[in-house]
């Protein structure tokens, strides 16, 4: 590769789960770091960092679709400089290098703080790639948050050790690691010092974290949690994605305690089933699933519940993907995920017998959605009529109207003079399938 002209823009595109949005902001506080500005929207940009997933199917076709669309017709001196992050480019580094020339740099999830020093050797012609896992390493070389925004995400656990036998992100993102509780409050201060009234937590397992607190005690993310609700400033606390296993009394607790852990749980079950949770090696039942949610609704009965379903699974039967159907005729789930098996590379279900058509998987996934798109739509109606606090995230589509969201996180629109970051009081006076209506009765 010949030497390039050094980037002045740059533009990062996020592909896959929330913690890759995470990951991506930070790469763009490490090239604005290094005198980068990013790229006015619309504009292009001297280094785009495609900051990939790789859950499902066609995610890594469509890299090098992306790839050829940036390169085309373009002489290498004008074409912008690539590089490939994200959990495709540790799953398929080496091969990215090989069947895309385009591409200057391909960096792992756990690597991308040593972005800069790959960026130098860019510009100097040499390609690099950099998929090592260094355990914590880089939040400790990262710049400090600058980001406003009223909504913020913070990574707070990484990793996976589950092993479900349909999923990649064990292999992709690493062992189970917890950030230092000290760190997680330091980086929570930043971001609420540049305007954030909402913290995500984040984790592939975030009820996995655990720490020590100041005085040395073990906390899990129930201590962690109550230690941000102390911090003014911030109104509201989030976390996902959670898995029924390491969930704890504390956590549990925690809900019917702490105003500012907003009542809304992401819990994925895969499946009602128990054969297919046991061939997914999920390690929990469908009963011991809905015995978890019923003590939710016990201490905050109006939680909003959400979850992730995987239909097709190898060998999953009629009668078994039925099941499925039955656990959400009886969760009544306020908004959930589903997706078609995907058979990924490497994991031990892509080459078990019984396969499912594609045909079938698309019947059941449509019956599936219709079931979920059908209780979302009664949980936003039964919201009709109460009054909640909004906070408001972005303009709306029509001059004067906002978007916000509501402790449930339903997206709730509303009109008036208000602006980004305000905590308003609203009617809810209509609902829609995946929205709100909402009337401001004042703000804070
Ligand atoms: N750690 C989280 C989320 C992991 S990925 C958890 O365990 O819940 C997000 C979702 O993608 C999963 O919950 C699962 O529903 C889906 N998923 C993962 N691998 C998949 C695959 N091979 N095919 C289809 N869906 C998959
Ligand atoms: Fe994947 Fe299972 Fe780990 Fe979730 S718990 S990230 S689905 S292996
Ligand atoms: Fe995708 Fe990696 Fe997240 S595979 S879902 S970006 S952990």
């Amino acid at each position: 590769m010949k030497p390039q002209i050094s980037p002045k823009t740059y533009r990062v595109k996020s592909f896959g789960c929330q913690m890759n949005v995470y990951d991506g902001e930070r790469m763009g506080e490490l090239l604005s770091e290094q005198g980068l500005s990013k790229a006015p929207d619309g504009e292009d940009a001297d280094l785009v960092v495609l900051n990939t997933c790789h859950i499902r199917e066609k995610a890594a076709e469509k890299i090098y679709s992306d790839i050829g669309r940036l390169t085309k017709g373009k002489t290498q001196q004008k074409a912008p400089m690539i590089a490939v992050a994200g959990c495709v480019a540790q799953a398929e580094g080496e091969e990215i290098m090989n069947r895309a020339p385009a591409v200057s740099m391909v960096v792992g999830p756990q690597a991308y703080h040593r972005l800069p020093e790959m960026l130098d050797k860019a510009v100097k012609g040499e390609r690099a790639t950099d998929t090592d896992m260094p355990a914590i390493a880089k939040f400790d070389s990262l710049p400090e948050r600058k980001r406003r925004s009223p909504t913020a995400f913070l990574t707070v656990q990484e990793g996976c050790d589950k092993f479900c036998t349909y999923c990649v992100v064990p292999y992709t993102r690493g062992a189970e690691i917890s950030r230092p509780f000290s760190d997680l409050l330091g980086e929570a201060h930043k971001l609420i010092e540049t305007g954030a009234r909402e913290i995500t937590l984040l984790g592939q397992n975030v009820n996995a974290w655990s720490g020590e607190d100041e005085a040395g005690r073990a906390v899990g993310l129930a201590g962690l949690i109550r230690a941000l609700a102390r911090f003014d400033g911030l109104e509201r606390i989030r976390y996902t994605t959670s898995h029924p296993n390491d969930m704890d009394d504390a956590l549990i607790a925690a809900h019917g305690e702490i105003d500012k852990l907003m009542p809304y749980l992401h819990l994925p079950v895969q499946s009602g089933n128990d054969r297919v949770l046991k061939a997914m090696n999920r390690s929990h039942t469908a009963e011991g699933y809905l015995r978890l949610l019923e003590r939710f609704r016990e201490v905050r009965p109006d939680i909003a519940l959400s979850g992730d379903f995987i239909v097709g699974f190898p060998g999953e039967t009629e009668t078994e993907f039925e099941d499925t159907l039955k656990l959400v005729d009886e969760v009544r789930y306020a908004q959930a995920y589903s997706f078609k098996y995907s058979p990924r590379p490497g994991t031990p279900a892509a080459t078990m017998d019984n396969q499912i058509a594609k045909e079938v998987m698309d019947d059941r996934l449509q019956r599936l959605q219709a079931r979920i798109d059908r209780d979302q739509f009664a949980f936003n109606k039964s919201k009709a009529g109460e009054t909640c606090s909004v906070l408001v995230e972005r303009k709306g589509k029509h001059p004067g109207q906002w978007l916000g969201k509501s402790p449930w996180l339903q997206s709730v629109w509303i009109e008036g003079d208000v602006r980004i970051g305000d905590m308003v009081e609203v009617d809810l006076v209509e609902a829609g399938p995946n929205s709100l209506r909402g009337e401001l009765l004042g703000s804070r």
